[in-house]
């Protein structure tokens, strides 16, 4: 990656991280905030959104992932279905009581059609064995299926397109638990603009399922000093599913 590039990214790491709370703290005038954040809509408790019950309506007739995928794996609701050159619907078991969310198809994952198989992904491996999840066990999907070019951000209206199949995956696997990985699954899917720190450690629900938050494993890979931050997270996670059991 080129060092512009670089920059960019862990800027965008760090405003993941820590939200509007980074450019309050720079002290940045009203008008240079806004232009960088556009909001002015901060929800402080994002823990019972619900989403809207016109998302399922359509897919009503699927009962299976393996039926799901089939309808869905030819999408072209968003330009991206024209770049891709794999659907990545998700991948794991079927009946999985954990399930775990990203952020979007890189280029590995694009190649080979399966989430998190790139260095993010042998590092997302990692984790969950930290806490004796084998990757086979838990269902892990992402907020976008298909790979935005260059890996930039996912756009609201690619998300809009794409958030309706994730939402019938979390209701066809019904896990016990989410593990949401990085700021833009956690904002997305808990409808909120917190910043992930203070999203951390808190236990919010999708649809009645208890959820956590915890960093991005590419923001890790680039930022090694969050990895015990993240195995905090992780640790709370693993006990609020045994809770469950
Ligand atoms: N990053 C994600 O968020 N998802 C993937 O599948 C790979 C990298």
């Amino acid at each position: 990656m080129s060092t512009k590039n670089l920059l960019i990214e862990a800027i965008k790491d760090q405003q993941n991280i820590f939200g509007d709370d980074l450019y309050e703290n720079l002290n940045f005038s009203n008008q240079i905030k806004n232009n960088f954040l556009n909001d002015n809509s901060v929800k402080e408790k994002p823990e019972f959104y619900m989403p809207p019950k016109s998302l399922f309506e359509n897919y009503s007739e699927y009962k299976t992932l393996e039926s799901f995928n089939k309808k869905i794996n030819t999408c072209q609701k968003c330009p991206l279905g024209k770049t891709r050159t794999k659907f990545v619907f998700g991948a794991g078991n079927p009946n999985a009581d954990v399930m775990v969310i990203g952020e979007a198809p890189g280029a590995d994952e694009d190649a080979q059609g399966v989430p998190f198989v790139g260095r993010a992904g042998k590092l997302l491996t990692d984790i969950l064995k930290a806490i004796d999840f084998d990757r086979e066990e838990v269902f892990i999907a992402n907020i976008l299926k298909c790979r935005p070019p260059n890996n930039r951000n996912p756009l609201p209206e690619e998300m809009n397109e794409c958030t309706p199949y994730l939402y019938k995956q979390i209701e066809l696997v019904k896990p016990k638990v989410i593990l949401l990985v990085g700021l833009i699954s956690a904002s997305t899917l808990l409808n909120t603009k917190l910043s992930l720190t203070k999203m951390r450690g808190n236990v919010y629900e999708i649809q009645g399922i208890k959820t956590m938050v915890t960093y991005h494993p590419a923001a890790l890979l680039r930022n090694p000093n969050w990895k015990r931050g993240c195995w905090e997270d992780v640790q709370k996670f693993k006990k609020l599913y045994e809770s469950l059991k």
